[in-house]
C-alpha cells in the first residue's frame, strides 16, 4: 500500500494511499474529514498541490498464487480494490470482503462489480449485507475455502482478527499497519512500532501477518503526534 504525501501550502501535508494505479496515472481517494481535506475539496481541476512519494511497501502477489481473500474495512478498501484489479488481470480468483459502518460508506462496490467480483458485505447497522462484523464473514470464508494468501487493510482490530484467523488455518497473510507519519521516508522515527522498531513508512506499511503478530503493539495501541501511546478500543 504505497502512500503519497500531499501538500497544500500554508495548510498542511497528509499521507494518502494509492487507490488507482494505472502505470502512467495514479489515483487517490480522498474523504472530507478535516481541515486539510476540506481545503482540498475547494480546489478545482488544474489547481496545483504538492505530491511527494510514493513511499513504503505495497501488497504483493507472489508467483503461483491462485486464490486470495481480501478483507477491507472503511477506507482500507481503497488499496485492496487496486490489488483486486491486479489479481484479476493475472487470472487469480478473488474473494472480497467489504465492511463499513453503513451502506453509504461502502467503498468501490461498482468498481468491484466491474471486475466481476461479488463482494461479501457486512455493515454495522445491517443497511447492506450482513449486520455485524466483516471479520465474521472472513472467518467463515477461511473455514470453507483454501486461500494462498489473505490481505487486509482497515481498522487495526479488524486486521488483527483477520491475520489471526488466517494463521489459524495456516494461510499466509499481508496487512497494512497505519501509523502516524511525519517525514514519510524513514528519518524521524514517528512511525516505528514495538517491538522491532521497524518504520511503517519505509519497511511498512504492508508487512506479513506473521511479522505483525510478533509485534506487541499490533492491535493494542498506536502513537499520536506527540509520541504518546493510545490504545485501540475493542468492539
Ligand atoms: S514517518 Fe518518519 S521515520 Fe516514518
Amino acid at each position: 500500500m504505497l502512500q503519497n504525501r500531499n501538500w497544500i501550502p500554508r495548510v498542511d501535508e497528509k499521507p494518502f494511499s494509492i487507490a488507482y494505479d494505472e502505470h502512467s496515472r495514479l489515483g487517490l481517494s480522498v474523504a472530507k474529514v478535516g481541515r486539510f481535506t476540506e481545503k482540498l475539496f475547494e480546489y478545482n481541476k488544474g489547481d496545483l498541490v504538492g505530491i511527494r512519494g510514493p513511499y513504503g511497501s505495497t501488497f504483493t502477489l507472489p508467483d503461483g498464487v491462485k486464490r486470495i481473500l481480501l478483507v477491507g474495512g472503511g477506507y482500507g478498501v481503497a488499496p485492496l480494490a487496486t490489488l483486486a484489479s491486479q489479481a484479476i488481470v493475472r487470472g487469480i480468483t478473488v474473494d472480497f470482503c467489504n465492511g463499513a459502518r453503513t451502506k453509504s460508506q461502502l467503498l468501490f462496490m461498482d468498481r468491484l462489480k466491474a471486475l466481476d467480483i461479488s463482494p461479501h458485505v457486512a455493515t454495522d447497522d445491517g443497511s447492506e449485507g450482513r449486520k455485524g462484523f466483516i471479520t465474521d464473514v472472513a472467518k467463515e470464508l477461511l473455514e470453507t475455502n483454501s486461500y494462498d494468501c489473505a490481505y487486509t487493510c482497515g481498522p487495526e482490530l479488524m486486521e488483527q482478527k483477520v491475520v489471526d484467523a488466517a494463521a489459524g488455518k495456516g494461510t499466509a497473510s499481508q496487512v497494512s499497519i497505519e501509523r502516524y507519519m511525519k517525514c514519510g521516508f524513514g528519518i524521524c522515527g514517528a512511525c516505528c512500532i514495538d517491538d522491532s522498531g521497524k518504520r511503517m513508512c519505509t519497511e511498512g506499511p504492508v508487512v506479513s501477518g506473521e511479522f505483525a503478530r510478533t509485534q506487541s503493539e499490533f492491535g493494542r495501541f498506536h502513537r499520536v503526534a506527540s509520541g504518546h501511546k493510545v490504545p485501540f478500543n475493542a468492539h
